[in-house]
């Protein structure tokens, strides 16, 4: 069913719906492609977030009090935009943005564009709701979603609506038994962010000046440590990194056939991944956070100086397969970024690394229907009014296309600057067979620690868009061409050296 849509409105247009203002403006979604900055004060507590991974294609989301959408600084400031009526939510069910990945040539010749989009994923989304129960096959159950497809196709559940389409994007209105199989709706390019249920706390405050002078003081200070060179070249072991993602990926005999949010893999993966790194001296705990979900597993190192300020290394460790098959392997998306954050909690128990200030190792899952996991992770860390210096997001690092170069590709838009400049100087350090540049691939967990405005960053495998043929498809295991190890290593070493120039360490006698 789709919803009557104001049309796409102009200045003088929003006069006009100022005239009529009985009509329309009560509990209306204002998606702009304006950013917050430039808007009136008045929206800032209405604000939903910013979408998309490339600035000239963002929706930033309000939900504006009508007294402030029609006063005349408001409306003077509006250019371009669309008002939409803002769906009752039933118990459990999300509004979803749903918007481009990032994937390029030559795969974007399959890409279909954003208005044929709808009609392929509710025509999946039917088609799911008709499907008979699943395999009754032990075999076969491994992988298979823990809800029953009876549950998807409970004759009084809501359909999947659509709220609003830009040429861009999608809203979508997502019922609760279709929260946690999204992902398996969607076609591969394009990727799911869940809108919050409040606006977000924070408003846009952009981070504290003095955090961001803090990364830049760092960068600006920074030179070539070589009892640094040491600890990540002797403790970022590649054979380690390979043998961990192959049992992510079950290409290793872990009996893992897929680490979708809802499957047993899942839960097999955390709790697995909690046991390797308590190993490594961090206490680690499942964090469930939402019903169904895999749980995060937040692993914490002691701080030697007892700091309330915090460093966070992270990555999802969730996966996405192709429609209809059970098999998602997640091998780069997101195997390359987990393994590599296991591998450096590795290498900070062989080079017996003692950190000064608190540093958290976050394995996110729900990343794949939403962000679900970061998101309730850093709103759980803003609520406690917890001092972040610094978060990065470690996801795909591992595919390069043939014959090109290593490479670190850090975000275009979404992202800390100063961050980013700390990764691409100590990139030049310690990794200098790195080309580091710029992508749009979009939308990982660290787009939820940038909602509630702390310092973070993304590293990424590719400067340019995603073209990993296996992306978001069940063949994606690590045991195929281009996908490079060495690429991994490479980038480990700068994410580490992040971590320890950012929390200070000591090394154990
Ligand atoms: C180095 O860091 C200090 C703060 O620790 C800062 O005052 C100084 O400006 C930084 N140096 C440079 C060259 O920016
Ligand atoms: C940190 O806390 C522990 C236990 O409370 C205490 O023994 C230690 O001296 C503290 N260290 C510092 C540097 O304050
Ligand atoms: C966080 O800070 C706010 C505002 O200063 C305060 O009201 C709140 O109680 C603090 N919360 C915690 C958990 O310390
Ligand atoms: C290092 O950081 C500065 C900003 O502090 C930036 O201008 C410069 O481009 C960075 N250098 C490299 C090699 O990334
Ligand atoms: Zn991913």
């Amino acid at each position: 069913m789709r919803r009557a849509l104001l049309p796409v409105f102009s200045a003088a247009v929003a006069s006009a719906i100022a005239v009529q203002r009985d009509l329309v403006i009560e509990d209306s979604l204002l998606i702009t492609s304006h950013p917050p900055a430039q808007l009136a004060d008045c929206l800032r507590s209405s604000y939903f977030g910013t979408y998309g991974g490339s600035a000239a294609t963002q929706d930033h989301i309000f939900l504006p009090p009508p007294a402030c959408l029609l006063a005349e600084d408001t409306l003077s400031e509006l250019t371009s935009g669309s008002l939409v009526p803002l769906p009752e939510l039933e118990d459990g069910a999300r509004l979803v943005w749903v918007g481009p990945a990032g994937v390029g040539a030559p795969h974007a010749q399959g890409v279909m564009d954003v208005d044929q989009s709808w009609d392929f994923i509710s025509s999946r989304a039917e088609m799911l709701a008709s499907a008979s129960s699943p395999s009754e096959d032990p075999a076969d159950r491994q992988g298979q979603l823990v809800l029953s497809a009876g549950q998807l196709a409970h004759p009084s559940t809501p359909m999947l609506q659509l709220v609003h389409q830009s040429p861009s994007s999608l809203l979508l209105h997502v019922p609760a038994n279709l929260v946690p199989i999204l992902d398996t709706l969607l076609p591969p390019h394009l990727v799911p962010v869940a809108l919050p249920l409040q606006p977000l706390a924070a408003g846009w405050d952009p981070v504290p000046d003095h955090l961001v002078k803090h990364l830049a003081d760092i960068t600006a200070n920074l030179s070539f440590s070589p009892a640094l060179d040491k600890i990540l070249s002797e403790g970022i072991v590649m054979d380690d990194i390979r043998r961990n993602v192959r049992w992510l990926t079950g290409e290793a005999p872990s009996g893992i056939v897929s680490r979708h949010s809802f499957t047993e893999g899942a839960l097999k993966a955390a709790h697995w991944i909690k046991d390797k790194v308590e190993a490594t001296g961090a206490t680690c705990h499942l964090h469930p956070f939402l019903a169904g979900f895999a749980p995060d597993v937040i692993c914490h190192y002691p701080s030697l100086l007892n700091s309330t300020e915090h460093i966070i290394l992270s990555a999802h460790y969730d996966s996405r397969g192709s429609f209809g098959l059970v098999r998602a392997p997640g091998g780069d998306d997101d195997g390359s970024g987990s393994g590599h954050l296991l591998g450096v909690a590795e290498a900070v128990k062989s080079q017996g690394v003692q950190f000064e200030k608190a540093v958290t190792f976050a394995f996110f899952a729900g990343e794949e229907q939403g962000l679900y996991g970061s998101h309730y992770y850093a709103e759980h860390l803003h609520k406690q009014n917890t001092t972040i210096l610094l978060q990065i997001q470690a996801d795909m690092l591992a595919y390069h296309a043939p014959g090109e170069p290593l490479q670190l590709g850090l975000p275009e838009s979404i992202h800390t600057p100063e961050a980013t400049y700390l990764l691409s100087n100590l990139s030049q350090m310690y990794s200098p067979e790195l080309v580091v540049g710029r992508t749009a691939a979009c939308c990982s967990d660290h787009q939820s620690f940038v909602s509630y405005g702390f310092p973070a960053t993304q590293v990424f495998e590719r400067n340019g868009p995603i073209v990993d043929p296996m992306y978001h498809n069940s063949g994606d295991t690590s045991q195929r061409e281009n996908y490079d190890f060495s690429q991994i290593v490479s980038i480990a070493k700068v994410t580490m050296a992040a971590v320890l120039t950012v929390a200070g360490y000591q090394v154990k006698a």
